[in-house]
């Protein structure tokens, strides 16, 4: 019997999509922010210089979840220049582990240094209410599988240190940012799971015992990734609702949709702020005639 090839798909060279983000305008942010499910309203904060689709961006996964657009802005929020990718490839949708994280390592290629990434989470913690942030102090990858596994990039190790992952320094400027927009902002462990279906309350009691906060089907593997890349990263979190079991409701994607939808001013102003206060301490962060 013949063996399956391990790898059935090519993975693209990231600097193929990097090279074309500099084709189409001469901002070179260091910031990038990866919009999900809950933030894409937080698009319009940005001052648009350049967008391309994914469709465009050789290598670059096409999101299909409705509320994900599936493109690539370059602009400047709060004053700061920033690459805004708005929408995102889940594992749940059948992507391999590597299509997720392609664009983060695109993202390394083109010059990012430090990566937002933002998603939708249930509430596990009971001190948490839907309409609440998280910024991510920590996380527990409960996917069952990790993105490094396999060939995916020779020159860098895989062996990847995720003790500090978040980055402390981004996480204080998120609480400035949050303090600012007026949003509730909690700190606390994200736990990723596959998906697609909701947890059963069992097994939200049992996330809650390992010490998660909230639970959600992205972001995990982005980050893991984005720290073998050597960027900086945060991520948060909005509580689109409570765990399964953590209140009376039965849960639906369109429940937790409505439910990003009612923060959807608060969520951009925390990022916009967030890219702010990131410019000031950042000023690099630049256009191509600054290099
Ligand atoms: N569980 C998993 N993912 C989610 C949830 C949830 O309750 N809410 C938003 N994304």
């Amino acid at each position: 019997m013949t063996r399956q090839p391990i790898q059935q798909f090519a993975i693209r060279n990231p600097r193929l999509a990097a090279a074309r983000f500099q084709t189409i305008s001469d901002l070179r942010p260091t910031l990038a922010i990866v919009l999900g499910s809950g933030f894409h309203a937080t698009a319009h904060a940005l001052e648009v210089d350049a967008e391309i689709p994914y469709a465009k961006l050789p290598g670059f996964p096409r999101a299909s979840v409705t509320g994900h657009v599936g493109k690539a802005l370059l602009g400047t929020m709060g004053g700061t220049p920033a690459l805004v990718l708005s929408g995102r490839a889940h594992y749940y949708e059948g992507y391999a582990m590597e299509e997720v994280t392609f664009p983060i390592r695109a993202l390394a290629a083109f010059g990012i240094q430090a990566v937002l990434l933002t998603n939708a989470a249930g509430g596990i913690n009971r001190r948490f209410r839907a309409g609440d942030f998280m910024a991510l102090s920590d996380h527990i990858n409960f996917m069952g599988v990790n993105p490094l596994r396999g060939s995916g990039a020779h020159d860098k190790s895989r062996f990847v240190d995720l003790t500090r992952a978040y980055d402390p320094d981004l996480n204080r400027l998120l609480k400035r940012a949050a303090r600012e927009a007026g949003c509730v902002l909690r700190t606390g462990v994200y736990l990723a799971v596959s998906g697609p279906s909701y947890e059963t309350p069992a097994e939200i009691r049992a996330f809650a015992r390992l010490g998660a906060d909230a639970v959600g089907m992205s972001t995990v593997p982005e980050a893991i990734v984005a720290r073998q890349c050597g960027l900086r990263v945060a991520a948060v979190s909005c509580i689109t609702n409570l765990a399964a079991g953590r209140s009376r409701h039965l849960l639906s994607h369109a429940d937790v949709l409505a439910g990003a939808e009612q923060v959807k001013q608060q969520a951009s102003r925390l990022l916009s702020n967030l890219a702010r206060f990131y410019g000031r301490k950042n000023p690099e962060s630049g256009t191509k005639s600054e290099e």
